[in-house]
């Protein structure tokens, strides 16, 4: 099992390879699976800032591409430069709660190594989930 110092070193080493020229707010991401492997990402801007990919969906959507099963993702890391742990924008929320289960561990740092740990339930309770549309 990763410990909190190498989950957050390789979030660190993420987010150095932000592509953030406009905000210049680098921001890196880890999502861990079940049997402790792990997929980085970091975020992506473009000039049409509204196609700016996060970090943490660059994570999620990269590990899709490498063939690994969303579904077996039990943590989510994430690292920027805030003064408190950074917190997941509502769109990186609503597309953890697609593949992550609600018991599934957040953990959140800056880059001095404040930590702070939630299940994901009580980042994005009552959210639209498949089920809604009767999909069971
Ligand atoms: N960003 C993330 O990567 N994750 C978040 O949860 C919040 C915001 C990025 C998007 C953009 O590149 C920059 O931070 C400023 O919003």
């Amino acid at each position: 099992m990763l410990s909190n110092e190498e989950k957050l070193n390789i979030a660190l080493k993420a987010r150095l390879n932000a592509y953030a020229p406009y905000s210049k707010f680098k921001v890196g991401a880890v999502v861990i699976f079940d049997d402790d492997s792990y997929v980085v990402g970091c975020n992506t801007e473009c000039a049409s800032f509204g196609i700016t990919q996060c970090a943490e969906r660059n994570a999620i959507y990269g590990s899709i591409c490498l063939g690994k099963d969303p579904r077996k993702i039990k943590e989510l890391v994430c690292v920027a430069d805030t003064p408190k742990p950074t917190s997941p924008c509502g769109a990186c929320r609503q597309v953890m709660a697609e593949f992550m289960s609600k018991d599934s561990l957040i953990t959140l740092f800056n880059i001095k190594g404040d930590m702070v740990q939630y299940k994901l339930e009580e980042l994005i309770p009552y959210c639209f989930v498949d089920s809604d549309m009767g999909n069971n």
